[in-house]
């Protein structure tokens, strides 16, 4: 079903998590962390040896690097949290959260490289432009829900109903599938393509109990849902493990094939509007 909305793109360069971190000992003594410096003209990478302990992240390191040799070195952080997405790099080529990456999880004996997503353009050091993301999203239909069931304004809907879009609701919009997506790492097809973190959002909408709004010509069309072709690179880099190519992307692709693909789906439409009154 997917290969007819296969496109003619090579197969995926994207950095791939196969395998969960292994494990290393507590980190003590010190590490080298290769550090991209740059912005859009251009940059290179810097060794910076710094003093490691127990408990510490990559955020944490890169933060005393910063106080302590590097006070220019730009990073975006907020919760150290791992829930409002800013810290978003790529480690050792890993799309990362910084504040969620252990130190354990890598081993120190060589250097830790931390660089910008590639996805979008360098703004200064680790800090990129996402702001495509929320251009992106404006040009998705809203969420419009149905009148109210009740005369007191309000709604039933099932608890099935409600679980099933709970999950995309997770999303921290931290662009880490948007970073690994091939589609727009290596084809930087940005104009065609709104990337796995906005079809987790499409799909949020249109599997929504009370909505009534229809995006799936949408999908097919301006939002380009046909270039993913289900390597499922970004759902192994969600930090929110939203399992965003099953449950969001092929069934949204199951709808753009019953509407445009499905000879006999369109026939029945066909019958069950000359069946109408
Ligand atoms: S599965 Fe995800 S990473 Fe792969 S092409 Fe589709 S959107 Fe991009
Ligand atoms: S779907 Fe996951 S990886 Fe993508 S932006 Fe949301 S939280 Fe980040
Ligand atoms: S600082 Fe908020 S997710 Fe890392």
């Amino acid at each position: 079903m997917t290969d007819t909305l296969k496109p003619d793109l090579a197969e995926t360069g994207a950095v791939e998590e196969t395998e969960p971190p292994r494990p290393h000992a507590e980190p003590q003594g010190s590490a080298t962390f290769r550090v991209w410096r740059g912005d859009r003209s251009g940059g290179r990478f810097v060794d910076y040896r710094t003093a490691v302990s127990p408990g510490m992240v990559v955020l944490d390191a890169v933060h005393q690097i910063q106080a302590e040799q590097a006070n220019d070195l730009a990073v975006r952080w907020n919760c150290k949290a791992g829930k409002c997405g800013s810290c978003s790099a790529e480690v050792n080529g890993q799309p990362k959260l910084m504040c969620m990456t252990r130190l354990s999880e890598l081993p120190l004996d060589q250097p830790v490289t931390v660089e910008p997503m590639r996805s979008f353009p360098p703004i200064k050091d680790l800090v990129t432009d996402v702001s495509w993301n929320f251009r992106v999203k404006t040009r998705i239909a809203p969420f419009t829900p149905r009148p109210p069931d009740a005369p007191d304004g309000t709604w039933r809907i099932a608890q099935s109903d409600v679980d099933r879009v709970q999950e995309f609701r997770k999303c921290i919009e931290c662009f880490l599938c948007q970073d690994v997506c091939h589609v727009l790492r290596d084809h930087h097809l940005h104009e065609e393509f709104i990337g796995p973190r906005f079809l987790v959002y499409v799909a949020a909408l249109e599997m929504h109990p009370l909505d009534t709004g229809d995006r799936v010509e949408a999908l097919r069309r301006a939002h380009g849902i046909g270039y993913c072709n289900i390597t499922k690179c970004c759902t192994k880099v969600c930090p929110e493990h939203i399992t965003i190519t099953d449950n969001a992307i092929i069934p949204l692709k199951e709808r753009v094939v019953d509407q445009f693909f499905d000879p006999l789906g369109k026939l029945l439409k066909v019958f069950s509007r000359r069946e109408q009154p």
